[in-house]
């Protein structure tokens, strides 16, 4: 990636760590991402998941009912710490990662992309 695009994500990142305490409350606030939760617990996240850019966790739970492990990552160190706290499953890894210079360790049955570029 270029230099344009590196900051880019650098400056992405650094807007999520900024908001972790709050995002949340996006929830509260928005009718489509509540609906985006639903859909995420509609789908077929079976077998050992990895689930990219987890934020705080609000679809890490819906696919933990369904999986037999979930994998999740995020690069901000913010988000894992408060996705832990609401996602109480011993079935539940969280990792601090950069989805793009991450190097899975293993093969996954689903991969549940969060959303990294909006
Ligand atoms: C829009 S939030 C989505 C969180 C969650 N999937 C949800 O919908 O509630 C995007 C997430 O991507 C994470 N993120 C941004 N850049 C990343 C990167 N390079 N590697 C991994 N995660 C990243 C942010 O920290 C943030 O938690």
């Amino acid at each position: 990636m270029g230099n344009d695009g590196d900051s880019l994500l650098a400056e992405q990142l650094a807007y999520y760590r900024a908001r972790a305490a709050e995002y949340d409350r996006v929830y509260a606030e928005r009718e489509d991402l509540r609906r985006l939760s639903a859909l995420v617990d509609g789908l077929p996240s079976v077998g050992d998941v990895l689930e990219l850019a987890c934020g705080t966790g609000r679809w890490t739970r819906a696919i933990a009912a369904r999986a037999r492990s979930v994998t999740a990552l995020d690069a901000a160190p913010e988000m894992p710490d408060i996705a832990r706290a609401h996602t109480a499953s011993s079935r539940v890894r969280f990792l601090r990662a950069d989805v793009f210079a991450w190097q899975p360790p293993r093969r996954y049955d689903t991969v549940a992309p969060g959303v990294v570029a909006e």
